[in-house]
């Protein structure tokens, strides 16, 4: 590993680099998308071998650890491939951020391919209300994909979930319980400003982590915890599970100056050759 540090000009150490693998998805959660997206054209996605060459790079400047996101990064034909080649860079952590639709066939080849953990987006236990926070997704498709993504045994499995107000938020509690039952981590996320998307009205939808929290304390204690990814989330924990309750909360509260991360997208605005 090279002795060169990536640091950027406020002096935080970069160790941790996010790959977008492409802008498409085949949900359009309400939060994230319009319903008729237009995305890049194929010309001007990075390929396979541009996306492994620009993680390389990131590795020998030093970072350890590397999440591969979307859009959808499951809907991208070539991803075992990509997943396979990352595997053998030896980083001491390699996640993927995905909505668990492909999970069903897609968690064991990915495990084996090398990938360490899975972060799986869930808003809603209820499939009508998942149906139309998602739009296109399928509740049971993903419920479906955890199963497999514990069966196939990953080192770290986290849902995430985007809290709305008079949205999803009365299903806080079942959302704790169905992470205590299946035995993972759950992180809640206020909603953030990101994405074109007109029809949902966001001042209205926020519901703060100090909100979220309160109602979990109604049914359970939380313990914080100190453990710091360097990222965003805050931890806690429950005296009777062994599951992590993590809260990112982009409106509440300033993380900046500890953030480790770059992130990089998948558009390609000039030719690597
Ligand atoms: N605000 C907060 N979270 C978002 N996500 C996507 N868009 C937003 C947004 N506008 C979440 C998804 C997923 C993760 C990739 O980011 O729900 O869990
Ligand atoms: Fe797709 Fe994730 Fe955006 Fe939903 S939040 S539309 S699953 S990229």
């Amino acid at each position: 590993m090279s002795q060169n540090k990536l640091t950027d000009r406020f002096g935080r150490t970069v160790n941790y680099v996010r790959l977008s693998v492409t802008d498409r998805c085949d949900f359009r959660c309400v939060y994230c998308m319009a319903e008729e997206m237009t995305f890049l054209p194929r010309q001007q996605v990075l390929t396979l071998e541009e996306i492994a060459r620009v993680a390389r790079t990131f590795v020998s400047l030093g970072t350890e650890k590397i999440r591969l996101t979307g859009g959808e990064p499951l809907v991208r034909k070539d991803i075992l491939e990509l997943v396979r080649e990352i595997g053998t860079y030896g980083l001491r952590d390699f996640a993927m951020t995905t909505n668990g639709s492909q999970l069903p066939t897609m968690a064991e080849p990915l495990r084996k391919a090398g990938l360490k953990r899975l972060n799986i987006s869930l808003d809603s236990l209820d499939p009508e209300k998942f149906a139309s926070i998602t739009r296109t997704g399928k509740l049971s498709r993903v419920l479906e994909g955890i199963d497999a993504a514990r069966e196939a045994e990953f080192k770290g499995i986290k849902l995430n979930t985007v809290v709305m107000k008079g949205g999803n938020d009365h299903e806080i509690p079942d959302l704790i319980e169905f992470a205590r039952r299946k035995n993972v981590d759950i992180t809640f996320i206020e909603e953030m400003p990101l994405g074109e998307i007109s029809e949902h009205d966001r001042g209205q939808a926020l519901c703060t982590s100090d909100e979220v929290r309160d109602i979990v304390r109604q049914h359970h204690d939380l313990i914080p915890t100190p453990e710091d990814s360097g990222g965003p989330a805050r931890y806690y924990r429950m005296p009777d599970s062994p599951i992590k309750v993590g809260f990112i909360s982009p409106h509440s509260h300033n993380f900046c100056s500890t953030c480790n991360r770059v992130r990089v997208t998948v558009e390609a605005d000039y030719c690597f050759a």
